[in-house]
Protein backbone atom coordinates (compact mmCIF):
# COMPACT_ATOMS: atom_id res chain seq x y z
CA UNK A 1 0.00 0.00 0.00
CA UNK A 2 1.79 3.52 -1.03
CA UNK A 3 0.08 6.67 -0.17
CA UNK A 4 0.93 10.26 -0.43
CA UNK A 5 -0.21 12.89 1.98
CA UNK A 6 -0.38 16.60 1.66
CA UNK A 7 -0.57 19.09 4.75
CA UNK A 8 -0.90 22.86 4.45
CA UNK A 9 -3.27 23.55 7.50
CA UNK A 10 -0.79 26.65 8.77
CA UNK A 11 2.55 27.43 7.50
CA UNK A 12 4.29 24.54 6.66
CA UNK A 13 3.76 22.82 2.93
CA UNK A 14 4.60 19.15 3.46
CA UNK A 15 4.24 15.93 1.34
CA UNK A 16 5.00 12.34 2.49
CA UNK A 17 5.21 9.28 0.80
CA UNK A 18 4.42 6.43 3.33
CA UNK A 19 4.17 2.30 2.66
CA UNK A 20 2.95 -0.38 4.86
CA UNK A 21 3.67 2.01 7.97
CA UNK A 22 7.27 3.50 6.99
CA UNK A 23 7.79 6.45 5.83
CA UNK A 24 9.61 6.38 2.49
CA UNK A 25 10.14 10.42 2.04
CA UNK A 26 8.60 13.77 4.39
CA UNK A 27 9.35 16.91 2.96
CA UNK A 28 8.50 19.98 4.71
CA UNK A 29 8.72 23.54 3.86
CA UNK A 30 8.36 25.93 6.24
CA UNK A 31 7.89 29.77 5.57
CA UNK A 32 8.84 30.41 9.25
CA UNK A 33 11.24 32.86 8.28
CA UNK A 34 9.06 34.62 6.09
CA UNK A 35 6.40 34.89 9.21
CA UNK A 36 8.79 36.06 10.98
CA UNK A 37 9.20 39.91 10.46
CA UNK A 38 5.27 39.95 11.13
CA UNK A 39 5.88 38.47 14.79
CA UNK A 40 2.87 35.97 13.89
CA UNK A 41 1.62 33.58 10.49
CA UNK A 42 -0.21 36.16 8.04
CA UNK A 43 -3.05 33.73 6.61
CA UNK A 44 -3.00 35.27 2.79
CA UNK A 45 1.18 35.40 2.65
CA UNK A 46 0.74 31.12 4.08
CA UNK A 47 -1.73 30.40 1.40
CA UNK A 48 0.32 32.01 -1.81
CA UNK A 49 3.17 30.26 -0.41
CA UNK A 50 1.77 27.38 -0.51
CA UNK A 51 0.33 27.60 -3.84
CA UNK A 52 4.03 28.55 -4.59
CA UNK A 53 5.94 25.69 -3.11
CA UNK A 54 3.26 22.24 -2.92
CA UNK A 55 3.79 21.31 -6.25
CA UNK A 56 7.91 21.47 -5.81
CA UNK A 57 7.44 19.54 -2.69
CA UNK A 58 5.14 16.95 -3.84
CA UNK A 59 7.87 16.33 -6.77
CA UNK A 60 10.65 16.14 -4.21
CA UNK A 61 9.05 13.76 -1.92
CA UNK A 62 7.99 11.20 -4.88
CA UNK A 63 11.45 11.71 -6.06
CA UNK A 64 12.64 11.03 -2.57
CA UNK A 65 10.50 7.73 -2.32
CA UNK A 66 11.11 6.63 -5.71
CA UNK A 67 7.58 6.23 -6.29
CA UNK A 68 5.49 7.79 -9.13
CA UNK A 69 1.86 9.02 -8.91
CA UNK A 70 0.83 5.79 -11.02
CA UNK A 71 2.22 3.77 -8.18
CA UNK A 72 0.20 5.48 -5.44
CA UNK A 73 -2.87 3.47 -3.72
CA UNK A 74 -4.70 6.56 -2.06
CA UNK A 75 -4.16 10.09 -1.88
CA UNK A 76 -4.82 12.06 1.72
CA UNK A 77 -4.70 15.53 2.71
CA UNK A 78 -5.12 17.52 5.77
CA UNK A 79 -9.27 18.45 5.83
CA UNK A 80 -8.80 20.77 9.12
CA UNK A 81 -8.80 22.41 11.58
CA UNK A 82 -6.96 25.12 9.91
CA UNK A 83 -6.25 28.17 8.12
CA UNK A 84 -9.04 28.35 5.02
CA UNK A 85 -6.97 29.66 2.64
CA UNK A 86 -3.51 27.26 3.65
CA UNK A 87 -5.79 24.11 4.15
CA UNK A 88 -7.53 24.82 0.57
CA UNK A 89 -4.51 24.40 -1.77
CA UNK A 90 -3.48 21.00 -0.48
CA UNK A 91 -6.81 19.35 -0.11
CA UNK A 92 -7.70 20.50 -3.31
CA UNK A 93 -4.74 19.84 -5.02
CA UNK A 94 -4.77 16.52 -3.28
CA UNK A 95 -8.78 15.42 -4.11
CA UNK A 96 -7.52 16.51 -7.10
CA UNK A 97 -5.25 14.46 -8.02
CA UNK A 98 -7.13 11.40 -6.26
CA UNK A 99 -10.41 11.97 -8.86
CA UNK A 100 -7.46 11.94 -11.96
CA UNK A 101 -6.25 8.75 -10.75
CA UNK A 102 -9.45 7.55 -10.04
CA UNK A 103 -7.96 6.41 -6.16
CA UNK A 104 -9.47 6.88 -3.00
CA UNK A 105 -9.52 9.96 -1.46
CA UNK A 106 -8.88 10.28 2.37
CA UNK A 107 -9.46 13.62 4.27
CA UNK A 108 -7.66 13.58 7.28
CA UNK A 109 -8.66 15.54 11.19
CA UNK A 110 -5.19 17.61 11.93
CA UNK A 111 -5.71 16.82 15.36
CA UNK A 112 -5.82 12.82 15.22
CA UNK A 113 -3.09 12.86 13.01
CA UNK A 114 -1.19 14.20 15.72
CA UNK A 115 -2.60 11.81 18.20
CA UNK A 116 -0.25 8.71 15.43
CA UNK A 117 2.48 10.66 15.06
CA UNK A 118 4.51 9.13 18.08
CA UNK A 119 4.51 5.87 15.66
CA UNK A 120 6.35 7.58 13.06
CA UNK A 121 9.61 6.81 12.16
CA UNK A 122 11.64 5.58 9.21
CA UNK A 123 11.79 2.10 8.20
CA UNK A 124 11.41 -0.52 9.20
CA UNK A 125 8.54 0.99 10.76
CA UNK A 126 7.36 0.92 14.53
CA UNK A 127 3.20 0.88 14.07
CA UNK A 128 2.84 -0.96 16.97
CA UNK A 129 -0.24 0.97 18.03
CA UNK A 130 -1.90 -1.69 19.72
CA UNK A 131 0.92 -2.33 22.66
CA UNK A 132 0.14 1.30 23.75
CA UNK A 133 -3.35 1.45 23.61
CA UNK A 134 -5.51 2.90 25.67
CA UNK A 135 -3.35 5.97 26.29
CA UNK A 136 -3.87 9.64 26.88
CA UNK A 137 -2.25 11.75 24.85
CA UNK A 138 -1.13 15.48 25.06
CA UNK A 139 -1.41 17.65 21.61
CA UNK A 140 0.64 20.98 22.23
CA UNK A 141 1.68 23.17 19.57
CA UNK A 142 1.00 26.37 18.80
CA UNK A 143 -2.50 26.22 17.75
CA UNK A 144 -3.84 23.66 19.79
CA UNK A 145 -3.83 22.04 23.67
CA UNK A 146 -6.00 19.07 24.19
CA UNK A 147 -5.62 16.33 26.21
CA UNK A 148 -7.52 12.87 24.53
CA UNK A 149 -8.24 9.36 25.58
CA UNK A 150 -7.15 7.35 22.60
CA UNK A 151 -9.30 4.25 23.68
CA UNK A 152 -8.45 2.25 21.09
CA UNK A 153 -7.22 3.02 17.23
CA UNK A 154 -9.60 5.14 15.51
CA UNK A 155 -11.43 5.49 19.09
CA UNK A 156 -10.86 8.71 20.87
CA UNK A 157 -12.56 11.25 23.33
CA UNK A 158 -11.20 14.43 23.40
CA UNK A 159 -10.93 15.30 27.76
CA UNK A 160 -9.79 18.51 27.60
CA UNK A 161 -8.39 21.68 25.36
CA UNK A 162 -7.37 25.24 26.09
CA UNK A 163 -9.88 27.74 26.67
CA UNK A 164 -8.31 30.62 25.31
CA UNK A 165 -4.25 30.59 23.82
CA UNK A 166 -2.24 27.48 23.17
CA UNK A 167 0.72 26.27 25.04
CA UNK A 168 2.94 27.19 22.25
CA UNK A 169 1.23 30.61 21.65
CA UNK A 170 1.71 31.55 25.26
CA UNK A 171 5.68 30.59 24.46
CA UNK A 172 5.67 32.85 21.45
CA UNK A 173 3.41 36.03 22.72
CA UNK A 174 5.52 36.03 26.25
CA UNK A 175 8.26 35.99 24.34
CA UNK A 176 7.14 38.62 22.28
CA UNK A 177 6.54 41.23 25.57
CA UNK A 178 10.11 39.43 26.66
CA UNK A 179 12.07 41.00 23.19
CA UNK A 180 12.84 37.45 21.57
CA UNK A 181 12.40 36.78 17.84
CA UNK A 182 9.36 34.09 16.79
CA UNK A 183 8.95 31.59 17.31
CA UNK A 184 9.73 32.13 20.92
CA UNK A 185 9.57 28.71 21.97
CA UNK A 186 12.97 27.72 21.06
CA UNK A 187 14.15 30.33 22.23
CA UNK A 188 13.33 30.22 25.50
CA UNK A 189 13.85 27.09 25.58
CA UNK A 190 17.47 27.35 25.20
CA UNK A 191 17.81 30.80 27.15
CA UNK A 192 15.94 28.84 30.10
CA UNK A 193 18.64 26.25 30.05
CA UNK A 194 20.75 28.23 31.82
CA UNK A 195 18.07 30.18 33.83
CA UNK A 196 16.87 29.83 37.46
CA UNK A 197 13.11 28.77 37.34
CA UNK A 198 12.40 29.84 40.85
CA UNK A 199 13.70 33.11 40.60
CA UNK A 200 10.62 34.35 39.60
CA UNK A 201 6.85 33.07 40.39
CA UNK A 202 3.99 33.29 38.09
CA UNK A 203 0.65 31.73 37.98
CA UNK A 204 -0.18 28.00 37.23
CA UNK A 205 -3.89 28.40 35.45
CA UNK A 206 -6.52 25.58 36.00
CA UNK A 207 -3.85 23.18 37.69
CA UNK A 208 -5.48 23.18 40.84
CA UNK A 209 -9.05 22.79 39.15
CA UNK A 210 -10.53 18.91 38.72
CA UNK A 211 -11.15 20.39 35.21
CA UNK A 212 -8.70 18.68 31.99
CA UNK A 213 -8.92 22.27 30.21
CA UNK A 214 -6.16 24.57 29.66
CA UNK A 215 -5.96 28.27 29.87
CA UNK A 216 -2.68 30.40 29.34
CA UNK A 217 -3.93 33.70 29.17
CA UNK A 218 -3.92 34.92 32.60
CA UNK A 219 0.01 33.72 32.27
CA UNK A 220 0.54 35.52 29.47
CA UNK A 221 -1.08 38.63 31.26
CA UNK A 222 0.83 38.66 34.41
CA UNK A 223 4.41 38.46 32.25
CA UNK A 224 2.83 41.31 30.60
CA UNK A 225 2.90 43.27 33.84
CA UNK A 226 5.98 41.78 34.87
CA UNK A 227 7.82 42.83 32.18
CA UNK A 228 6.07 46.48 32.81
CA UNK A 229 7.08 46.76 36.39
CA UNK A 230 10.56 45.26 36.22
CA UNK A 231 11.65 46.99 33.02
CA UNK A 232 15.63 47.01 33.94
CA UNK A 233 15.61 42.77 34.34
CA UNK A 234 14.94 43.00 30.53
CA UNK A 235 18.26 44.53 29.92
CA UNK A 236 20.36 42.01 32.26
CA UNK A 237 21.18 38.45 30.34
CA UNK A 238 21.05 36.55 33.72
CA UNK A 239 17.82 37.94 34.62
CA UNK A 240 16.69 37.52 31.09
CA UNK A 241 17.62 33.64 31.52
CA UNK A 242 15.75 33.43 34.98
CA UNK A 243 12.59 35.33 33.39
CA UNK A 244 12.38 32.79 30.69
CA UNK A 245 13.43 29.79 32.97
CA UNK A 246 10.76 30.76 35.10
CA UNK A 247 7.60 31.31 32.46
CA UNK A 248 8.90 28.07 31.05
CA UNK A 249 8.33 25.95 34.16
CA UNK A 250 4.86 27.40 34.72
CA UNK A 251 3.63 26.37 31.15
CA UNK A 252 5.33 22.60 31.26
CA UNK A 253 4.08 22.41 35.14
CA UNK A 254 0.57 22.60 34.06
CA UNK A 255 0.92 20.49 30.85
CA UNK A 256 2.79 17.68 33.19
CA UNK A 257 0.56 17.76 36.00
CA UNK A 258 -2.71 17.89 34.14
CA UNK A 259 -1.63 15.03 31.70
CA UNK A 260 -0.49 12.59 34.60
CA UNK A 261 -3.82 13.24 36.22
CA UNK A 262 -6.02 13.06 33.12
CA UNK A 263 -4.31 9.36 32.34
CA UNK A 264 -4.51 8.62 36.65
CA UNK A 265 -8.13 9.28 36.61
CA UNK A 266 -8.93 7.63 32.76
CA UNK A 267 -7.04 4.32 34.39
CA UNK A 268 -4.31 4.19 31.48
CA UNK A 269 -0.69 3.32 32.00
CA UNK A 270 0.90 4.76 28.76
CA UNK A 271 0.71 8.56 27.75
CA UNK A 272 1.32 9.82 24.00
CA UNK A 273 2.68 13.24 23.58
CA UNK A 274 2.83 15.40 20.44
CA UNK A 275 2.99 18.89 18.48
CA UNK A 276 5.43 21.78 18.20
CA UNK A 277 6.29 22.39 21.79
CA UNK A 278 6.79 18.70 22.52
CA UNK A 279 10.17 20.07 21.02
CA UNK A 280 10.58 21.78 24.52
CA UNK A 281 14.05 19.80 26.13
CA UNK A 282 12.34 20.40 29.65
CA UNK A 283 9.11 19.40 28.60
CA UNK A 284 10.34 16.35 27.63
CA UNK A 285 12.33 15.45 30.60
CA UNK A 286 9.58 16.51 33.02
CA UNK A 287 7.21 14.54 31.31
CA UNK A 288 9.89 11.35 31.12
CA UNK A 289 10.47 12.08 34.86
CA UNK A 290 6.54 12.27 36.20
CA UNK A 291 5.64 8.86 34.26
CA UNK A 292 8.37 7.07 35.25
CA UNK A 293 7.46 8.00 38.86
CA UNK A 294 3.36 6.87 38.54
CA UNK A 295 4.97 3.67 36.72
CA UNK A 296 3.58 4.67 33.34
CA UNK A 297 4.76 4.30 29.61
CA UNK A 298 5.49 7.21 27.83
CA UNK A 299 5.87 7.73 23.78
CA UNK A 300 7.34 10.84 22.69
CA UNK A 301 6.86 11.83 19.00
CA UNK A 302 10.19 12.14 17.05
CA UNK A 303 10.95 16.11 16.70
CA UNK A 304 11.46 15.96 13.34
CA UNK A 305 7.75 14.54 13.48
CA UNK A 306 6.82 16.79 16.18
CA UNK A 307 5.83 20.18 14.05
CA UNK A 308 3.39 20.02 11.46
CA UNK A 309 4.36 17.43 8.59
CA UNK A 310 2.85 15.07 6.21
CA UNK A 311 4.02 11.69 7.18
CA UNK A 312 1.56 11.85 10.23
CA UNK A 313 -1.40 12.64 7.47
CA UNK A 314 -0.29 9.75 5.42
CA UNK A 315 0.31 7.53 8.46
CA UNK A 316 -3.12 7.64 9.53
CA UNK A 317 -4.87 7.76 6.39
CA UNK A 318 -2.98 4.12 5.49
CA UNK A 319 -4.50 2.79 8.84
CA UNK A 320 -8.18 3.97 7.58
CA UNK A 321 -7.48 2.48 4.41
CA UNK A 322 -6.51 -1.20 5.78
CA UNK A 323 -9.17 -0.88 8.19
CA UNK A 324 -11.65 -0.34 5.26
CA UNK A 325 -12.75 2.99 6.80
CA UNK A 326 -15.13 5.06 3.66
CA UNK A 327 -12.60 7.25 1.21
CA UNK A 328 -13.66 11.10 1.42
CA UNK A 329 -16.10 11.86 -1.47
CA UNK A 330 -14.38 13.90 -3.97
CA UNK A 331 -17.07 17.03 -3.23
CA UNK A 332 -16.27 17.45 0.12
CA UNK A 333 -14.82 20.38 1.46
CA UNK A 334 -12.24 21.66 4.33
CA UNK A 335 -13.18 21.89 7.46
CA UNK A 336 -12.92 24.97 9.19
CA UNK A 337 -14.05 24.52 12.73
CA UNK A 338 -13.83 20.28 12.79
CA UNK A 339 -14.29 19.10 16.25
CA UNK A 340 -12.12 15.80 17.17
CA UNK A 341 -14.38 13.05 19.06
O1 LIG B 1 3.17 22.02 15.64
P1 LIG B 1 3.73 23.33 15.21
O2 LIG B 1 4.85 23.32 14.20
O3 LIG B 1 2.65 24.22 14.52
C1 LIG B 1 1.37 24.46 15.00
O4 LIG B 1 1.25 25.44 15.76
O5 LIG B 1 0.45 23.70 14.61
O6 LIG B 1 4.15 24.10 16.54
C2 LIG B 1 4.76 25.36 16.52
C3 LIG B 1 4.85 25.86 17.95
C4 LIG B 1 5.30 27.30 18.06
O7 LIG B 1 4.45 27.97 18.97
C5 LIG B 1 6.72 27.18 18.64
O8 LIG B 1 7.11 28.28 19.43
C6 LIG B 1 6.60 25.92 19.47
O9 LIG B 1 5.78 25.06 18.70
N1 LIG B 1 7.90 25.30 19.73
C7 LIG B 1 8.46 25.26 20.96
C8 LIG B 1 9.73 24.65 20.79
N2 LIG B 1 9.88 24.31 19.47
C9 LIG B 1 8.73 24.72 18.84
N3 LIG B 1 8.04 25.71 22.14
C10 LIG B 1 8.84 25.53 23.20
N4 LIG B 1 10.06 24.96 23.12
C11 LIG B 1 10.54 24.50 21.96
N5 LIG B 1 11.74 23.92 21.88
ZN1 LIG C 1 -0.40 20.72 14.37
Amino acid sequence: MTLLALETSCDETSAAVVRNGAVLANVVSSQIKMHEEYGGVVPELAAREHLRNLIPVVNAALAEAGVSMAQLDAIAATQGPGLPGALMIGFKAAQAAAFALEKPFFGIHHHEAHLYSPWISGAPPRADFAAFQPNVSLIVSGGHTMLVLVAAELKHRVLGETVDDAAGECFDKTGKLIGLPYPAGPVIDRLAEHGNAKAYDFPRPLLHTDSDDFSFSGLKTSVRYFVRDHPDILADDQQNRDLCASVQAAIVDVLVAKTIRAAKRSRVRCVTASGGVICNRSLRSELAKACAQAGMTLRLTEKTFSTDNAAMIGILAERKLLRQTAPTSCEAEIALNWTLD
